[in-house]
């Protein structure tokens, strides 16, 4: 079977009995138990019991959505988060703040340790690195592509810590009210660099959670230019991102009609369909879009 990348990506404060308590309704894909930006300094500690208890009442075998764990920055903390929560054997950790693609291999090296210590099979724990939010990381991004760390399930980005760490004042083009241009920058070689290492490219937050009708058009875009799926912030936002990042009827259906056109013709590099011309990359397209859509019909 394949591995089915999650489409949906919710975070949920580590320190928010309430929030938790949502997250068995959720049909996220994946949950994202925060310790990071969303708790305060002094609810850390807290946070991080809260989060091991969440993961321990459910078995691995047993959750409905896979639940990541976004840990604090290396050196600010992530060694006790991780202490903390991996007896819990969360599906994966979101690393935030990378500087540059040895601080995933970092955390994997420390993954390796915490897995052989509570009995979780070796290089299960799978890694998913905000890589913008510091100006080097944006930089470097292209080392991904570089070197394949195993444990890389993809690479998301942020705009709010990105701008705080270049001093703007805004990550908005002020004409258009679209990301400013570094901003765009840094999304496009997210996106590159996470297919060039052969991974998903995971689209950053939409911050309006009441704003449906928005979300849905960019997450369409999002779909359209190669993203696999988008962090939500909101439990509203869930349906929409899993909407908009799940083949259309219309799409399946012609990724059929190309498989069969190419059945036709077996030993042929391309063939017509409905007057266009089609070749190699439009069957492997119609192969990955068949294949998640089988992936998501068999989660259900
Ligand atoms: N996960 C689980 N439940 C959530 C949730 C989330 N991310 N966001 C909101 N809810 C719950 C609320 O507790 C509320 O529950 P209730 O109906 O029982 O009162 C319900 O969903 C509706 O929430 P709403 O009132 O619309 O929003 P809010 O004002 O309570 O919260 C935010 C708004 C932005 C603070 C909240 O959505 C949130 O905490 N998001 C995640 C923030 C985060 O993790 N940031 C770090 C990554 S950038
Ligand atoms: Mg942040």
């Amino acid at each position: 079977m394949i591995e089915m990348i999650p489409r949906s990506w919710l975070f949920i404060p580590g320190d928010s009995e309430k929030k938790l308590g949502k997250a068995d309704g959720s049909s996220a894909d994946a949950l994202i138990l925060d310790l990071e930006d969303s708790v305060a300094p002094q609810a850390k500690a807290d946070a991080r019991e809260k989060v091991l208890a969440h993961l321990s009442a459910r078995p691995r075998d047993g959750r409905k959505s896979l639940l990541y764990v976004r840990i604090n920055p290396l050196g600010e903390g992530a060694l006790e988060d991780l202490s903390g929560v991996m007896p819990g054997a969360p599906d994966g950790i979101m690393i935030p703040k990378t500087a540059c693609a040895d601080d995933v291999r970092v955390l994997s090296l420390w993954l390796d340790a915490f897995e052989a210590a509570h009995a979780i099979p070796a290089g299960s724990t799978r890694i998913l690195p905000v890589a913008t939010e510091t100006a080097a990381g944006t930089l470097k991004l292209t080392e991904f592509a570089d070197r394949p760390l195993p444990r890389l399930i993809g690479l998301t980005w942020g705009a709010e810590d990105l701008s705080a760490a270049i001093g703007a004042s805004t990550n908005l083009d002020p004409a258009t009210g679209e990301w400013a241009l570094v901003y765009k920058l840094a999304r496009v070689q997210v996106l590159l660099a996470a297919r060039a290492a052969g991974v998903a490219a995971i689209d950053t937050l939409y911050v309006d959670f009441r704003d449906e009708a928005g979300l849905r058009q960019s997450s369409s875009r999002a779909a359209d230019e190669g993203f696999a799926g988008r962090i939500a912030i909101h439990p509203a936002q869930v349906d929409p991102i899993n909407d908009s990042f799940a083949p259309s009827p219309e799409a399946v259906e012609h990724a059929r009609q190309v498989i069969a056109a190419f059945d036709a013709s077996p030993g042929t590099g391309a063939v017509g369909l409905n007057g266009k011309m089609i070749d190699i990359p439009h069957l492997k397209q119609a192969r990955n879009v068949l294949a998640l859509h089988e992936a998501i019909a068999a989660r259900g």
